[in-house]
């Protein structure tokens, strides 16, 4: 069962008043996960609806965005992701603004999906971090470190993953498990509960890379509830 609220309980968030707040804390003491709370104006499920049916997803540039026809409240929330495009690039960073049918799913020959709905950590060769904001939808999903497992630490995943690569333990399998990312992901222990991040926070997380000194914040995607008559109505029945 998904958690609603930040789990009080967890001292690997660290709540934050701004963004400049949100930027300059460091990871330490074993906080890996930043939040920067948030209630946002306007409704950002209009601008899905604008955006139209589509597969997969769609990319929303500033010109995609500027040429939506919204109401009132559809322009506010329009002005609330470009405000928050203009100052993540003016710290330096690269965001993207996407609008998810769905992601790819992973049809993985050993049943280890290393898709976005799998628990996982994100990762980098160099030093790097995520932040991310859901504005309409379902919500991303945190899984504390302590609750979870690493695939290709369970005994059977393992197994199934040294069959899939026709070898032997070792070196090479290191590789081989390096290589497909199945290092990266993580199964829920018994009774684990996993933490939603909200609608409208932004968020920077710690992702694996060989400076980082806390472990990397272990989240997923979370498929959209739909309407099996209406695939945009979002009702949730
Ligand atoms: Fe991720």
């Amino acid at each position: 069962m998904t958690e609603h609220i930040f789990p009080p309980d967890y001292a690997r968030i660290k709540m934050v008043q701004s963004f400049a707040e949100l930027l300059a804390t460091p990871f330490t003491d074993g906080v890996n996960a930043l939040c920067w709370a948030r209630t946002l104006t306007g409704d950002f499920a209009e601008i899905v609806t604008a955006v139209g049916e589509s597969e997969g997803i769609a990319n929303l540039d500033e010109e995609t965005l500027q040429s939506l026809t919204l109401s009132e409240v559809g322009k506010a929330a329009r002005d609330v992701v470009l405000a928050d495009l203009r100052l993540l690039r003016a710290h330096g960073l690269a965001p993207a603004v996407d609008c998810i049918a769905n992601y790819p799913r992973d049809d993985d020959p050993a049943g280890v999906a290393t898709d976005v709905y799998s628990f996982h950590a994100d990762s980098a060769p160099v030093a790097a971090e995520t932040y991310l904001c859901t504005y309409s939808g379902a919500c991303s999903e945190g899984l504390r470190n302590e609750q979870a497992v690493r695939r290709i630490d369970v005994p059977e995943t393992r197994a199934q993953l040294l069959a899939l690569y026709g070898g032997e333990e070792g070196g090479a399998f290191d590789v081989f498990l390096r290589e497909h990312c199945y290092d990266l992901h993580y199964a829920p222990v018994a009774g684990a509960r996993p933490y939603s991040f909200g609608v409208g926070h932004l968020w920077r997380i710690a992702i694996a890379h060989p400076d980082c000194p806390v472990p990397p914040c272990i989240h997923r995607a979370q498929a959209e509830a739909r309407c099996p008559c209406c695939p945009r109505c979002g009702c949730g029945t």
